[in-house]
């Protein structure tokens, strides 16, 4: 038995089920969705709710990015998707919304606004106290049933990821059941060598998955990429010149330096740093060693002796874990890191990617059938596979146990 519910235990006879999906797409500046495979991935789980009345939530983005954006576009690719009306309401809980989720009839999907134009939504509180927000208490009296499909954020202990878990039957959806019974093989089979390849732009979160995947001997060796290798650089005492340090800067990273320090202190064996990086000379890639790096040029791909040397680790491995492009993967220069090291961790035993722009890449290169998983999640399944419980899991599972003993 599982510790969490799924739509196979619950009666759906004429529910109103309020759903957490995770609609979080990249978007270019115009509002135009570049790849829909985020939303694509919900589809099983609507079709067999199909005959319920149906409330989505998803955030997009981050308040203060490019993409933080209202979610009308998603409702357009969701009705072209599912071949059914899918309606949006720029409300998230106010009487506009209350309405169109009161009005809807059987069969009915209606999708509200981006769950993040709502402050209390991403304060990190526990499952009680989102309870008792405005949104949760507005929104659960209207429903019989909470679902949450939305793996990829349930690292997060969000409002629309924990609150409602408190006060309505809860259960996990059909992605967030495959997205956990998939890890779970890898976090379970303690294969050696087990590789982690970290790199995108959410470098903190990367260094708090290092941490506890070496603390917890979980992995043979991490391999860095992205935003979180020029802090490992610097941490090492490369001079990364003067437009990367800023960069860091910008991003409020400068604070991890220290902790990346005592990481490679502790773990020096396990954590490889790149040796070569490729910087972007008026959009020419340019291959530089360590300790040449120009002062004015952006880091925007691992060099090739290291995409060498990674792919050769990955190759090797029983399990393999890639999270996040190694570069600048959306240019065609800056790319060449990211497709190499897809392809050689596809040669692994137990090959599992994850990440929005990691997941677009897969897709784009036709590799989805070569790897063992997939995950929709970045974030969320490398700290799932740290060893850390998520929080929208947790919430399920409390949930679960309180309809057990009911
Ligand atoms: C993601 O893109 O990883 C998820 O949608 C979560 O987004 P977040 O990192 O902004 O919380
Ligand atoms: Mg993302």
């Amino acid at each position: 038995m599982k510790d969490y519910l799924t739509l196979d235990d619950i009666a759906l006879d004429n529910k109103r089920v309020l759903i957490r999906v995770d609609f979080n797409s990249p978007m270019d500046p115009n509002g135009n969705i570049l790849d829909d495979v985020r939303i694509r991935s919900h589809v099983d789980t609507l079709n067999f709710l199909e005959d319920c009345r149906v409330v989505l939530m998803s955030h997009q983005s981050r308040a203060g990015k490019k993409d933080f954006t209202t979610l009308e576009a998603h409702a357009k690719f969701a009705t072209k998707i599912l071949r059914r009306e899918m309606g949006y309401v720029d409300d998230i809980f106010g009487s506009h919304a209350r309405e169109a989720i009161q009005s809807l009839k059987p069969g009915e999907s209606l999708l509200l606004e981006n769950t993040r134009f709502y402050s209390e939504e991403n304060i990190a509180r526990s499952p009680a106290e989102h309870a008792k927000s405005h949104m949760v208490r507005k929104l659960a009296p209207l429903f019989d049933l909470f679902v949450n499909d939305a793996f990829a954020v349930s690292h997060r202990s969000h409002c629309s990821v924990v609150g409602f878990t408190e006060v309505l039957p809860s259960a996990a959806g059909i992605l967030m059941d495959k997205e956990i019974t998939a890890l779970d093989k890898a976090l379970k089979g303690n294969e050696h060598p087990t590789v982690f390849a970290l790199g995108g732009t959410k470098a903190d979160d990367s260094i708090k998955v290092v941490q506890n995947i070496l603390k917890r001997g979980g992995a043979d060796k991490v391999l860095l990429s992205g935003v979180v290798a020029t802090i490992f650089m610097m941490a090492a005492g490369v001079n990364v010149g003067e437009a990367n340090r800023k960069f860091v800067a910008n991003q409020d990273y400068l604070e991890q330096v220290p902790v990346a320090q005592r990481l490679l202190e502790e773990y020096r064996d396990k954590i490889v740093v790149p040796v070569d990086v490729a910087v972007n000379k008026g959009g020419e890639r340019v291959e530089v060693k360590m300790n040449e790096i120009p002062s004015d040029l952006s880091i925007s791909d691992i060099g090739l002796e290291t995409i060498a040397d990674y792919s050769k680790i990955l190759r090797n491995s029983k399990v393999s874990v890639l999270n996040g492009p190694t570069g600048i993967f959306e240019q065609e220069k800056f790319k060449l890191g990211t497709v190499e090291l897809l392809k050689a961790a596809t040669s692994s035993c137990y090959s599992i990617a994850g990440g929005g722009h990691t997941v677009t890449a897969i897709e784009q290169l036709g590799l989805k059938p070569k790897f063992s998983h997939v995950s929709m999640g970045g974030g969320a399944s490398i700290t799932y596979l740290s060893g850390e419980s998520l929080p929208g899991i947790e919430a399920l599972k409390q949930a679960a146990e309180r309809q057990r003993n009911r």
